[in-house]
């Protein structure tokens, strides 16, 4: 399964690095050739010696020794992996990647590196459950690093709970899924637009209407078509998350402004209109700050209708410009007749597939991590399972490149 695939081990300073040395023997049992970096604090914990005789190659550790800087630099190392494990993953060292550091060889080559990249993490159940850790583990998913564990169950510290490395023959598992899918990069020379989060639109130059969406699984969703190869420009309302790594963002205020910047990406074959935009502005916002008057009565706010991106990207031409992208997706939140609803809406606003999202109370997923979808097509109604929104995003991310891999008469039919 393994047979001929290069894998870079890096093994940082805890204790389950004692498992690495059995990974290494079931992965080159499996055909596979294994280089080790090892950190620091990671020699502490095992050998390198020990790491060499089970590789059967030299172990890098020291950035800075001339010898490995010329005969073969970090960017090699990396350039002859076809992927990279970090095991263990220690909070330390996924803190360094989350923030890009380079401060030693092992960080060093994870920063240089366009190679998929697995984390092993391993640590005491309170540093994995610290909200820094939670936070640089969240970033590094969404750039694209892959997580194998942490289990559960007792640890050397004498705790309990999530934080021990996954056992070797999990890690060999998702090595072995994840080389499978490394690979394909199925939309790769096509060009698609999310639009993600709220819009704010302005009542005077302070004061704005806008609504409570975080623009979560839009950005999961731009970053999953760009894993699949896809060139993505992401419009984004006012959010809190940072502009995912490896695609276009450009970030508006109000509705106009976003219809503006869908337009000016220019011709694109894949459209996700996942944005919350809001459905009315204020007809004439003040220049001014309105001045609250004593004993005055409240000013009345007239609104006038937002215009409605996702019908407008599907209503343009084919010869347009820019023209109709191939498909066009848009998204429906509904408590109730979700199905129903959505399957008028995929009709009135003229775009191809809706993905239904149901935010009844009953789901508990409003505003959290997970959603429970249906995709709405032409062909019908596919029910997926409550998943994380991240899972959401990858699983729509493949409907879509499948869509583009069927025969135009398939494609036609959904
Ligand atoms: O009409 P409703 O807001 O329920 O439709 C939701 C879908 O339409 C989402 O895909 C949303 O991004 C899109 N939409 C839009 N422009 C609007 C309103 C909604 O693109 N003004």
């Amino acid at each position: 399964m393994l047979n001929g695939k290069r894998i870079l081990l890096i093994v940082a300073g805890g204790i389950a690095a004692f498992k690495s040395l059995e990974l290494i023997r079931r992965l080159r049992e499996r055909g596979a050739s294994v280089r080790c970096v090892v950190t620091e604090a990671g020699a502490r914990f095992v050998t390198p010696l020990s790491l060499q005789a089970l590789s059967e190659d030299r172990v890098y550790g020291d950035m800075f020794s001339l010898t490995d800087e010329s005969e073969m630099g970090h960017i090699q190392l990396s350039r002859d992996a076809d992927l990279l494990v970090v095991a263990p993953a220690t909070a330390d060292l996924l803190a360094r990647m989350a923030s890009g550091m380079a401060d030693d060889l092992a960080a060093t080559v994870l920063l240089a590196t366009d190679k998929p990249v697995l984390a092993a993490p391993a640590m005491n159940v309170r540093m994995w459950t610290h909200a820094a850790t939670v936070t640089n583990v969240e970033t590094l998913k969404r750039r694209g690093v892959a997580f194998v564990g942490p289990n559960d169950g007792a640890m050397a510290c004498n705790e309990h709970g999530p934080g021990r490395m996954a056992e070797p023959h999990e890690i060999v598992a998702a090595i072995e899924s994840l080389l499978a899918l490394a690979p394909a990069k199925p939309l790769a020379g096509r060009r698609a637009l999310v639009t993600s989060g709220p819009t704010r639109e302005a009542i005077d130059p302070v004061r704005y209407i806008s609504n409570h969406s975080s623009g979560k699984q839009g950005h999961a969703i731009a970053s999953a078509l760009a894993r699949l190869g896809a060139e993505v420009t992401l419009v984004c309302g006012p959010v809190s998350l940072p502009d995912p790594p490896g695609l276009a963002t450009v970030h508006i205020d109000s509705a106009d402004q976003m219809l503006a910047a869908c337009l000016a990406a220019g011709s694109v074959d894949i459209a996700v209109c996942a944005a919350a935009v809001a459905d009315w502005k204020v007809a004439r916002p003040a220049t001014a700050k309105i001045k609250k008057q004593p004993g005055a009565e409240p000013p009345v706010l007239t609104m006038v209708p937002n215009p409605d991106i996702l019908a407008t990207l599907s209503s343009l031409g084919a010869n347009a410009r820019p023209r109709r992208p191939a498909l066009v997706v848009g998204f429906a939140a509904e408590t109730e007749n979700l199905v129903a609803n959505a399957i008028d809406k995929r009709k009135r606003k003229g775009c191809d597939w809706i993905v239904a999202n149901d935010v009844s109370p009953a789901t508990g997923t409003f505003g959290g991590e997970r959603n429970t979808v249906h995709l709405i097509s032409a062909a019908g109604v596919e029910d997926w399972p409550t998943l994380a929104k991240d899972d959401v995003a990858s699983r729509l991310a493949a409907r879509i490149a499948r869509h583009f891999a069927a025969p135009p008469t398939a494609q036609a039919a959904e």
